[in-house]
């Protein structure tokens, strides 16, 4: 019987130069499913002898053969097929998703439909990539040219599988980039579908390729490798750190997304309803796992109670349970790692603050990384759960005085992500937003993202952008070409 259940374990393979392989070392490592903890499949464990077939073959795909040759038209038609891909295996790829990462499956479908999205908008940008006339005073026709960057390395996290490996690769094969993608260890399956789409879209073999493995075996040597010719990051901030130093070696270019301690700043002139369910949804969507997170809810004191209790109460409401059931409207954490994670930080915040709701796992499910939506309140802003990327369902509610202080305590974190703000003051909202030290700020909402505006953070949060035109532009080196119009000999000597 056990044999049995192991052999219906589906093996996938990774996929290097056009072809789904195996790993150097013949190695595999099992993906769980967290709502059961059990075996779902496995996947190569690549090591840095996949890291150099995988890059040797970018680095081919880069420098010679059909992909130099495409026109930007080419490569938007390779993307509107991607896209329409992914729509039509939407279903499929969403109850993957869903199972693999834990979240709700009707959340998983959003974002499903948001990387189809993605796909669509670069295909359009491909086209849209202009060079310039430089106004030079000289008889002379001077240019700036765009050109794609190389080979990309792409790294990226659990919490939205496919649609940060849409971000990553989107731009980049507009813009005329290969790319070596390396997916979380945790949440590898998505990816690896949609890798058998990439040929029957019109891709050339070794343009993308997508490679299976943990941080240190994996991402590191593909960090370090020297074809590689530019770092795009999402994750935790010391791996960034970590990235951004090996990158030094070889000057390669980077982008960096890594998280946040966003404020969700509520004024007593909010519409309180709206109020209520945009803190409620701006900390524990996707369970918490988000680098948007509003982890740090700031409420105006003469609201500050009520506003507690009426957070709380319906905290307590939110239906936990698997993540395939179209009911559910939170599922398990993504790992054993992050459910320790996350439970350490509610034991903390014990200590720390005053416990509002949750604290602990669900009392009524006994397997899978399930733990409850957490709210602390009176949390000081300097408390290690005020300052610390938790990146699950605890939020730490903060009440302010006025205005000033609502931005000082907002400001007062090494991030600057994200931030929100509730008000029915109009001028007190645009202060708000010009003061705010984010990359992102929203109005009376939180959370919507668009592939049109650009996603990405101030101070510790990283830099770079990623979406809309600031996108591709990661992906794009400018080239100056001077042409001589004049036909008198030139010299100096
Ligand atoms: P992580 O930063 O270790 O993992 C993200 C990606 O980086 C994965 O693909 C991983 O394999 C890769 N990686 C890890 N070490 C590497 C290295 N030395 N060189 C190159 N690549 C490497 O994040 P982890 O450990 O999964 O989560 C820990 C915490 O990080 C979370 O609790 C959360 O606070 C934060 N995080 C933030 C994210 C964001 O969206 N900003 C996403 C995921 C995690
Ligand atoms: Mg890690």
């Amino acid at each position: 019987m056990a044999s049995e259940a192991k052999s219906a374990v589906r093996r996938y393979r990774m996929y290097i130069n056009g072809e789904f392989v195996e790993s150097a070392g013949k190695k595999y490592f099992p993906v769980i499913d967290p709502s059961t903890e059990e075996i779902m499949a496995e996947v190569p464990e690549a090591n840095e002898e996949d890291v150099n077939r995988a890059v040797a073959a970018a680095r081919a795909a880069f420098d010679s053969g059909a992909w130099p040759q495409t026109t930007a038209q080419d490569r938007g038609r390779i993307l509107f097929r991607l896209a329409e891909r992914i729509r039509k295996e939407a279903a499929k790829l969403a109850e993957v998703e869903s199972r693999n990462s834990g979240k709700p499956i009707v959340e998983a479908e959003y974002d499903i439909a948001d990387a189809a999205t993605c796909f669509e908008y670069y295909g359009g940008m491909a086209t849209k990539v202009l060079g310039q006339v430089n106004p030079v005073p000289d008889n002379a026709l001077s240019l700036s040219l765009r050109e794609p960057i190389g080979v990309a390395a792409q790294i990226i996290p659990w919490n939205y599988p496919l649609l940060m490996a849409a971000w990553k690769l989107a731009p980049a094969i507009a813009a005329g980039c290969t790319c070596v993608l390396k997916p979380a260890e945790q949440t590898p399956l998505t990816a690896l579908e949609f890798a058998g789409y990439l040929a029957d879209a019109g891709l050339p073999p070794g343009v993308v390729n997508i490679i299976t493995g943990f941080g240190e075996t994996c991402g590191a040597p593909l960090v370090k490798h020297p074809d590689v010719n530019k770092v795009a990051f999402t994750g935790s901030a010391s791996v960034g750190k970590a990235i951004m130093k090996a990158a030094a070696d070889t000057v390669k270019r980077v982008t960096l997304e890594l998280g946040g301690k966003s404020p969700n700043i509520f004024f007593a002139d909010a519409d309180f309803e709206s109020a209520i369910d945009g803190a409620l949804f701006g900390v524990f969507i996707n369970q918490g796992e988000v680098c948007s997170a509003g982890s740090r809810i700031l409420v105006e004191k003469s609201i500050y109670p009520k506003f507690v209790e009426a957070m709380s109460a319906k905290a307590k409401t939110i239906r936990l349970g698997p993540p395939l059931e179209r009911e559910t409207k939170m599922g398990p954490l993504v790992s054993k790692d992050q459910f320790d994670r996350v439970r350490s930080y509610q034991e903390l915040g014990k200590k720390e603050a005053k416990l509002a709701a949750g604290g602990g796992r669900p009392a009524s499910i006994s397997r899978g990384y399930y733990v409850e939506p957490t709210i602390f309140y009176d949390v000081d802003n300097s408390a290690r759960i005020a300052q610390e990327e938790i990146f699950g369902p605890v939020a730490a509610v903060i009440p302010f005085a006025d205005e000033a202080e609502a931005l000082r305590i907002a400001n007062a974190t090494p991030y600057g992500l994200a931030a929100a703000i509730w008000s029915r003051d109009i001028f007190k909202a645009l202060r708000m937003v010009k003061a705010l030290r984010a990359g992102i700020v929203w109005v009376n909402h939180m959370q919507p993202t668009y592939v049109e505006a650009p996603w990405g953070g101030y101070k510790q949060s990283g830099f770079g952008r990623e979406l809309g035109p600031w996108g591709i532009e990661e992906y794009l080196e400018t080239k100056q070409v001077h042409i001589n119009l004049n036909e008198q000999p030139i010299g100096w000597y």
